[in-house]
């Protein structure tokens, strides 16, 4: 059976913590104009909004609503550019356009 990443954030705030060393190491090495960022299983979106903060748009998807939720409301609270959806990635598509 799956871990219920759902109910961890739904009775945790930042339930996993800040991004790790060699992730964000990478984004800030990066050195490029603003990207558009797909991060599939984006949980609370610890990793979405960090590299949200250095500039970038963000698309986080995860399975889970309250993930998304927590993601949104950090994003709203910094006036960041994310946009969450939740959704299975088994089945997601994206929109065309
Ligand atoms: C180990 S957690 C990592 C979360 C996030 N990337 C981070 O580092 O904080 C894995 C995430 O994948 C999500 N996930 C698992 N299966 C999924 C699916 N089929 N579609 C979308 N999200 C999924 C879970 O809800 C969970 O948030």
């Amino acid at each position: 059976m799956a871990y219920d990443y759902d109910k961890l954030y739904r009775d945790t705030p930042d339930a996993l913590g800040a991004p790790s060393p060699a992730f964000t190491g990478f984004f800030e090495e990066l050195g490029t104009q603003s990207l558009d960022v797909l991060d599939a299983g984006c949980g609370q979106g610890r990793d979405a909004l960090f590299i949200a903060r250095l500039g970038h748009r963000v698309t986080g998807i995860d399975i889970s609503p309250h993930g998304i939720r927590d993601m949104l409301a950090a994003a709203q609270r910094e006036n960041l550019d994310v946009t969450g959806i939740a959704a299975d990635l088994t089945t997601w598509a994206p929109d065309k356009d």
